[in-house]
């Protein structure tokens, strides 16, 4: 048994200030996150400004703190593994300067990482035994993705969202009915005292395109409808007056509050119907690949994959068709830098080292190098 290759990773892509200190690829040691979620939340989205102007303030308090609980010091460390892209351009730099001006001053390798493959690699913490090939179903914020896992650092993206990421739809419905940001763990929530078969909201089948996705549509249905019934209660005169003492983008309604007064539809139940046809899509597209590609190993990631039905309908397609599910701990399905350190040391050991000209790139592709 060779020695142990500690790495201390850098995430700082969107709104989580996060660094950690990863053994082997596979151990946790330690997992530091600084959500800037509720400094969001009162514009009812991530402001990119704000978002690198925390990043700048909080990312050596982060760091120190994961060194600390790891129980090391940055001389024991390997590699410097960062995250370079895809994500907001000016909170990827503030991570990126700060892990070259690290590989600088102490002369260690720097490891940038691409924060899917990142994702993908949070499975390996709590997965042992997971290892490639495998399909993996990549749905975040920014991201919708089918991809074949031929390697520790090989990817094929075999489907994609041709308009919004899954997370990205979560997120705009849960706004307009009225739950607030962040949409899918509200929508997620609410949804547990719906009733999923109310409203038949689409499923979208792309001509020639078998496992891409499509959420705009549904989107727009679910749209439709809330101003369908909008429309009747004005038609009714019983248009409410707006509720006094909130913003825009506060949290204005509970799961039970009523959509569709005449037909007994809650916030719930639209909440319900649409997480089901997301869901539903995702299931059906991922067991198409596997049977096509002959799969048997499947592992999801990114925020979405720790939705509770998306979970649930993923287990029993998977039993039903004898396939092995991975998914990881929610904490590790959203935004971590524990992730980033589990990919940088596979791309460590199979020799990746970025200079200190490394850049933040935004639109990275998977599988592309800087
Ligand atoms: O992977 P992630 O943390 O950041 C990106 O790389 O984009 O994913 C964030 C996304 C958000 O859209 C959030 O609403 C969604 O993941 N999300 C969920 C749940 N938890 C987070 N969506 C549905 N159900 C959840 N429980
Ligand atoms: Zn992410």
């Amino acid at each position: 048994m060779g020695k142990d290759v500690l790495i201390l990773a850098i995430e700082s892509s969107c709104d989580e200030t996060a660094a950690a200190v990863v053994k082997n690829g596979r151990e946790v040691l330690s997992n530091t996150i600084y959500s800037q979620i509720d400094l969001h939340t009162l514009y009812g989205g991530v402001v990119p400004e704000i978002a690198s102007r925390k990043h700048i303030e909080k990312i050596n308090q982060v760091i120190k703190t994961s060194l600390k609980d790891a129980g090391v010091t940055i001389d024991d460390i390997d590699a410097i593994g960062v995250t370079y892209g895809p994500g907001l351009v000016g909170a990827l730099l503030v991570g990126v300067a700060e892990a070259k001006a690290i590989a600088y001053a102490t002369g260690k390798p720097l490891v940038g990482v691409h924060h899917i493959e990142g994702h993908i690699a949070a499975n390996y913490v709590e997965h042992k035994e997971l290892e490639p090939p495998y399909l993996c179903l990549v749905v975040s914020g920014g991201h919708t993705h089918l991809v074949k896992v031929n390697g520790y650092a090989e990817y094929e993206i075999i489907g994609r969202t041709h308009d919004d990421a899954a997370g990205e739809a979560f997120d705009k419905v849960a706004r307009a009915i009225g739950l607030g940001y962040p949409g899918g763990p509200k929508v997620d929530k609410v949804s547990k005292t719906g009733r999923k078969d109310v409203l038949a909201f689409p499923r979208a089948h792309i001509e020639g395109c078998p496992y891409d996705f499509s959420f705009s549509g549904l989107k727009s249905a679910v749209l439709n409808y809330l101003n369908s019934c909008k429309m009747k209660q004005t038609a009714g005169h019983v248009e409410e007056e707006p509720k006094q003492g909130k913003t825009v983008y506060e949290t204005v309604f509970s799961g039970n509050d009523m959509i569709d007064e005449e037909q007994g539809v809650t916030v719930a139940d639209v909440a319900a119907s649409f997480q089901e046809a997301v869901v539903d899509a995702l299931v059906s597209k991922t067991m198409a690949a596997a049977k096509d590609f002959g799969y048997t190993k499947i592992a999801m990631a990114g925020g979405v994959a720790s939705n509770s039905a998306l979970r649930a309908g993923m287990k029993a397609a998977c039993e039903a068709n004898g396939y092995t599910l991975y998914y990881p701990s929610p904490i590790l399905c959203t935004d971590n830098a524990a992730m980033i350190g589990c990919a940088a040391y596979y791309e460590y050991i199979s020799g990746t080292r970025h200079g200190l000209d490394l850049n933040a790139v935004p639109n990275l592709k998977l599988g592309e190098r800087a």
